[in-house]
């Protein structure tokens, strides 16, 4: 029988959970700090860390993992990523300036994404690692860079799969035209190798990536190159769910209210994706990555463990690792999976002409959700006793009909009420900073970085964060922690 009511249990890590458990934690943050407030888990971040180099250790002599900076602009982030002794991947001017200021030195910045005339002009003077998206970008640092410079370059290419077609990176067909540039530039340019980022959680797909890139890499060395690179770029997943077969049966539950069966479960005329035809609920939702169950460091595993068939059924580690091939990551949301939360607070509850039940907080869409998506974690508000669960939709704080938090129905134990406290779980994976926007001037949510120590929580700006904290005697003399707050026993 399907459980009732519908719930998306969000999975915690331990440390946030004793955070959020550790009676007056939320609320004297709240009281402290303000409400909304983005918090952060540098410790949960360490630990990820820790859980995807393993694989590597395990089975690549030769690797680099390099922090994809664009999951959020978390210094505490920066700063435990620099401590840990891994590189760091950015993709903006603002990006590198909070790399560097964080402690990372050129040959531990590898910078990605497009570029425009002046980022490259300052990259080509920095003679950082550029991870070259297209052909103008190859040209134009061979006019940039001096003679000698040998400006270190990844190309990232694209297009492994007939019919994938992506924005980003050189078209198979025309690797060519980068060898050619590539043969003739070589004082300016040191070509180090290939790069490619696949948003897709497919194993096969990366498979067929790889392999392409094995035959360039013969191919280049044919011309008279000699790169050592493999970089396999980020899109390892993230777990949200705790509960799988609730997910399951909560979708099925959306599945049937779409076809006008049960209780309505979405607010307007959202489909999620879905289309309805025939009396069938067809396509896949816009929400599927929350059902994954797969960790990021076993997909690592089964990728470095998968057999390539042209290399005689060698595993992608084996292959790398016997060529002498150094294999680099971009991980962003695999590093901060469930090291972030976000707290707000319920203003009022009011209940529209259809009957349907809205929860108003005091932020908007933008703070918790990435641009398109419909987060399906349940937000967790406190215990309160009621008549049994009640159906609401989170609303946003803008006045547009459009910034509901949730288009779908979350149930909670018992009807909130203002003041109560809001945690939106796992939102350090662009959710915090992809779209946050100062939208009717309201201020982009400020962050704060929590640890914890054996004598209880600590919760610190995410500015002032240092990896050796707790230790107040770690802070410089002549630089006073803003609040510092120990929140054992409030
Ligand atoms: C080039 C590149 N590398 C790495 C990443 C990080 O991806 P993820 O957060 O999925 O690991 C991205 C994300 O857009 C990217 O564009």
């Amino acid at each position: 029988m399907t459980p009732w009511p519908p719930v998306l249990p969000a999975k915690l890590h331990p440390i946030v959970r004793a955070f959020l458990d550790t009676p007056g934690a939320v609320a004297e943050t709240l009281a402290t700090f303000g409400s909304p407030v983005h918090l952060v888990f540098p410790q949960v971040y360490a630990e990820n860390l820790a859980r995807l180099r393993s694989p590597l250790r395990r089975s690549l002599p030769g690797h680099r993992i390099c922090y994809a900076h664009k999951v959020n602009q978390s210094r505490a982030f920066v700063r435990t990523a620099e401590r840990a002794g891994v590189a760091i991947d950015v993709a903006s001017p603002h990006e590198l300036s909070s790399a560097s200021s964080a402690g990372f030195d050129r040959a531990r910045i590898e910078v990605t994404g497009p570029k425009g005339e002046a980022f490259l002009r300052d990259l080509v003077a920095r003679r950082v690692t550029i991870n070259v998206d297209n052909l103008w970008e190859l040209g134009r640092i061979a006019e940039l860079a001096d003679e000698h410079a040998e400006i270190p370059v990844l190309l990232r290419v694209s297009g492994f799969d007939p019919g994938q077609v992506s924005r980003f990176g050189v078209p198979l067909a025309y690797v060519e035209q980068a060898f050619d540039l590539l043969s003739a530039q070589r004082g300016r340019i040191d070509f180090r190798g290939f790069a490619f980022h696949l948003d897709s959680g497919d194993l096969g797909e990366r498979v067929r990536a790889i392999d392409a890139c094995l035959r360039l890499i013969e191919r280049a060395y044919d011309r008279g190159l000699a790169p050592s690179v493999l970089d396999i770029g980020g899109g390892f997943r993230q777990v949200f769910t705790a509960d799988a077969e609730r997910f399951d049966a909560y979708v099925l539950a959306l599945r049937e209210s779409l076809l006008g069966r049960g209780e309505p479960m979405s607010w307007g005329s959202n489909t999620f994706g879905y289309h309805v035809a025939g009396g069938a609920v067809h396509g896949t939702p816009v929400f599927h990555k929350y059902a994954n169950t797969v960790s990021a460091d076993r997909m690592l595993t089964d990728l470095l463990g998968a057999p390539l068939e042209r290399h005689g059924g060698r595993t992608v580690a084996q292959v790398v690792g016997d060529n002498l091939l150094e294999m680099w990551l971009e991980p962003g949301k695999a590093l901060v999976d469930h090291a972030g939360v976000t707290l707000a607070t319920v203003e009022f509850v009011k209940e529209i002409s259809d009957g349907s039940v809205l929860v108003h907080v005091d932020l908007s869409r933008d703070a918790v959700t990435p641009a398109d998506q419909e987060v399906m974690v349940d937000p967790i508000l406190p215990p309160r006793a009621g008549a049994g669960p009640v159906g609401v939709y989170f609303a946003g704080r803008l006045c547009l009909e459009r910034d509901l938090i949730t288009n779908h129905k979350v149930w909670l134990p018992a009807r909130p009420e203002p003041g109560d406290p809001v945690v939106f779980p796992n939102t350090a994976a662009y959710h915090m900073d992809l779209s946050a926007a100062t939208a009717s001037m309201h201020p982009v949510l400020p962050k704060l970085a929590v640890t914890q120590a054996s004598d209880g929580f600590r919760v610190v700006r995410d500015a002032d964060y240092e990896p050796d904290f707790p230790g107040e005697s770690s802070w410089p003399r002549d630089r006073a922690p803003s609040p510092v707050r120990s929140i054992e026993g409030f």
